[in-house]
């Protein structure tokens, strides 16, 4: 039975690259061309890969890359890969939950900007969330999916301070 987000038992945690696969290939492969659920920026130095657990199954993961964003690729930014829900655990504020603690890290790194290349399907997830999509929609080359581009601006952390 599916708990809600304020129990206790639910949280969001660190998880190994491979503890992502096989929730990224059930909900992110789904009908796509390829079922290869790895990114390359997987291994790349910074990435941390975010989860929540019910018991032993793994029912949300996320991936959070250090990548420039495109506009300002001065600044230090973060992608956002990999974001899934488990099919039967959508829609009760778990996504919500794992773009919360992906969002804190973004300011631990004092990043200027969060970004993703979102499907068209989960588009309006991200205009919920502050999230602005950015110029023309695009067939990404993996999913052969619609997709935008999407950014939150955020507010950095060392600004604050001063
Ligand atoms: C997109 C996804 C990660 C969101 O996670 P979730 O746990 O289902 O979302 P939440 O329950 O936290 O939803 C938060 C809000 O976003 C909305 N929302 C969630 N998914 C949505 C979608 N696909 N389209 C439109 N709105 C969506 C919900 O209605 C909810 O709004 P509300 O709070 O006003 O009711 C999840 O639905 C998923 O894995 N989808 C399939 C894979 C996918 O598209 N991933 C994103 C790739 S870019």
């Amino acid at each position: 039975m599916l708990q809600p987000v304020t129990e206790p038992k639910i949280k969001v945690v660190e998880i190994k690259t491979g503890e992502t696969y096989t929730l990224r290939t059930a909900v992110l492969r789904d009908n796509t061309p390829t079922s290869d659920p790895r990114y390359p920026e997987d291994t790349k130095s910074g990435t941390i890969h975010l989860g929540i657990h019910d018991g032993d199954e793994l029912i949300g993961t996320s991936t959070w890359v250090i990548n420039a964003w495109h506009q300002d690729p001065e600044a230090i930014a973060v992608q956002l890969r990999g974001m899934a829900v488990a099919k039967h655990k959508q829609g009760f504020g778990l996504g919500a939950l794992l773009l919360d603690a992906g969002l804190a890290h973004a300011e631990r790194l004092n990043a200027k900007y969060l970004w993703a290349k979102a499907r068209d399907t989960a588009l309006a997830f991200y205009l919920l969330h502050e999230f602005v999509a950015v110029g023309d929609g695009f067939t990404e080359g993996i999913t052969q999916m619609p997709h935008h581009f999407v950014v939150r601006k955020l507010i950095m952390r060392k600004l604050i301070m001063r």
